[in-house]
């Protein structure tokens, strides 16, 4: 089955993760982010993709973790989705962005409060001596808020966005004969379209 184009890859990207919702798929959502770290190593790790808009694809972090330092210091990504049982991959490069404080407050507030607890005690990438010392975090803060209905969220506690510049389509084909369709973005914000050997 060949991809057919759409004029605004974001159109084609949603139809796709809508299929991917519609399936039996875990967290269709998800996508490996690619970050580059201070020594110029590529860092990769699994986010959940939480707002698609104008602005690209958003994911939520500590900005204290590594990868929220890599982007912070180089804000350059790659995230690339993969939908197994639909055989299909998305892979999407960009510039970053931090959202908003409302944007970020926004979904913050949308998460269970066991959640949001979490983000207080967990010093993201930091090294930890034992779950215990997590646990002891965790109580630390349930009681620092007890009295308050909704916790504020933590300053480092942040969203990113992934503008794209590319994004590639790649639909699983017979005999190893796969779809390719990369759309480039334009200095006028519109997009050309390339298919690609496989
Ligand atoms: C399916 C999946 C989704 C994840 N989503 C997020 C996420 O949205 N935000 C996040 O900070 N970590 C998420 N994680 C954990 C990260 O992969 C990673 O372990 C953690 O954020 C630390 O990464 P870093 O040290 O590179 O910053 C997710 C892990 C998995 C397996």
């Amino acid at each position: 089955m060949s991809i057919t184009p759409t004029s605004d890859p974001i159109d084609l990207f949603r139809h796709w993760l809508k299929d991917a919702e519609k399936s039996e798929i875990n967290d269709p959502a998800a996508a490996c982010l690619a970050t580059l770290d201070s020594d110029g190593f590529p860092q990769a790790r699994m986010v959940l993709v939480r707002t698609i808009g104008e602005k690209g694809f958003a994911f939520y972090t500590n900005s204290k973790s590594l990868k929220g330092q890599n982007l912070l210091s180089y804000p350059k990504a790659s995230l690339c989705f993969h939908w197994k049982s639909l055989r299909r991959q998305v892979r999407i490069v960009g510039s970053v962005t931090t959202a908003t404080d409302a944007e970020s407050d926004a979904y913050y507030h949308s998460r269970p409060r066991q959640s949001r607890i979490g983000a207080w005690a967990s010093q993201q990438s930091e090294p930890l001596s034992s779950r215990d010392e997590l646990l002891e975090q965790v109580a630390l803060y349930d009681e620092k808020f007890a009295q308050m209905e909704n916790p504020p969220r933590p300053p480092h506690w942040i969203g990113f966005w992934i503008l794209p510049r590319t994004i590639e389509f790649w639909q699983d084909g017979e005999f190893r004969l796969h779809d390719r369709l990369r759309y480039e973005r334009q200095k006028d914000h519109s997009w050309t379209t390339q298919k690609l050997y496989p």
